[in-house]
């Protein structure tokens, strides 16, 4: 009796498929990691099995840092045995494990990074997110068409591959209409923005788009408006944390900001089926992360159960066949060439003291 049950013990333990999720659960951006472990988790209730077996979710921080994205990549497929990876979130991350993942042929699926550049030349890494080009365009339209800006001062984190990027594609598209623009830099952890905010005024600014992250974002709005600065404050996705709220307080009253997700704006009967579980779940009603981070599991999960195996290059494969897959934040098709997803842009804006859907751009649109 014994030995069958050491049998069946070590048996059930080898009989596991493990996923890797590489998160920024500390440091700058640890709010996104956490929104992204919390619909992973809701996921992963949901669908726990696959090809019959069991599935562990193996969590890794990047401490949301490039080189330890790089290194908990390779120990998530090293140490770990992964045979797939969830991540990074933020795009200056994912560039970093992508190229890891494309070396060790392992597939990797980023719920949220923006940037071309996470995909660009990959077969390895894909995306459940549409990409900046997109959500640049967007924003342009959005300030140009809805509120009518003309003069806009755009703050970059020069130490984010996603911000350069954004603030480059909404510059193109704002110019294209005319629009005057001033370019600033500041960096990632800066908590004084002073300097850049008088040239703004000086500027004579209308808007002031930030294409960073949140911390950064709720404090640019507040050193803005103790200035006297009586413009809008435009983002990103970036934006997209409750923490924005948390810090930026009335400062981030009317932001307007591009993202992916809101559950008043559900796309697919997935959409409705999620918020509702997170809101049982968690009590609180679900960010865009988690909806993108649930989608990437279970995008996934899904191609594992197609690709009939565990070998990471034909679970690359199938995640680059998946087609229409109805997920919380949208219908999402992996493009075969690019690993990229197109999907319809959406506009929220902070309304006593919440988040608040304003409009969607359809992808169509934005030709
Ligand atoms: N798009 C951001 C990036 O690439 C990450 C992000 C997506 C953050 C969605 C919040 C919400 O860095």
């Amino acid at each position: 009796a014994v030995l069958v049950l050491l049998l069946v013990s070590s048996l059930s333990v080898f009989a596991v498929v493990k996923i890797g999720a590489l998160l920024p659960l500390t440091g700058g951006v640890s709010a996104f990691g956490d929104l992204v472990k919390k619909g992973i988790e809701l996921a992963l209730e949901e669908r726990g099995t696959v090809l019959g077996e069991k599935i562990e979710v193996v969590y890794m921080d990047t401490r949301s840092e490039k080189t330890e994205a790089a290194n908990g990549i390779a120990r998530l497929i090293d140490k770990e045995g992964v045979i797939a990876v969830i991540g990074e979130v933020i795009s200056g991350n994912s560039i970093a494990a992508g190229e890891i993942a494309e070396k060790k042929k392992v597939p990797m699926v980023s719920p949220s990074s923006t940037n071309p550049l996470v995909t660009q030349g990959k077969k390895f890494v894909s995306r459940v997110c549409f990409i900046d080009p997109l959500q640049g365009t967007a924003l342009a339209e959005f300030a140009v068409k809805t509120l009518k800006i003309k003069k806009a001062t755009v703050l970059t984190d020069v130490e984010q591959d996603y911000s350069v990027g954004l603030s480059n594609y909404f510059i193109e598209r704002f110019k294209k209409y005319g629009g005057q623009v001033q370019q600033l830099q500041y960096k990632s952890g800066d908590s004084e923005f002073s300097a850049q905010l008088s040239q703004a005024l000086a500027f004579g600014a209308e808007a002031i788009v930030v294409t960073g992250y949140y911390n950064e974002i709720a404090l640019v709005a507040q050193q803005a408006r103790a200035l006297g600065f009586k413009g809008y404050i435009l983002a990103g996705d970036g934006a997209d944390a409750p923490e924005l709220i948390k810090i930026g307080g009335q400062a981030v009253e009317g932001i307007y900001f591009t993202t992916h997700y809101h559950p008043d704006a559900p796309v697919t009967s997935v959409s409705k089926k999620f918020a509702e579980a997170f809101v049982k779940k968690y009590g609180v009603r679900p960010s865009t992360l988690s909806a993108l981070g649930y989608d990437a599991y279970m995008l996934v999960v899904e191609a594992i159960e197609r690709a009939k195996t565990t070998k990471p290059e034909l679970i690359a494969t199938a995640i680059r066949s998946i087609k229409n897959f109805q997920g919380a934040s949208g219908t999402i098709t992996i493009d075969a060439n690019t690993g990229n997803a197109t999907k319809d842009v959406v506009i929220l804006t902070v309304k006593k003291q919440q988040f608040a859907f304003a409009a969607t751009i359809s992808a169509a649109s934005l030709k």
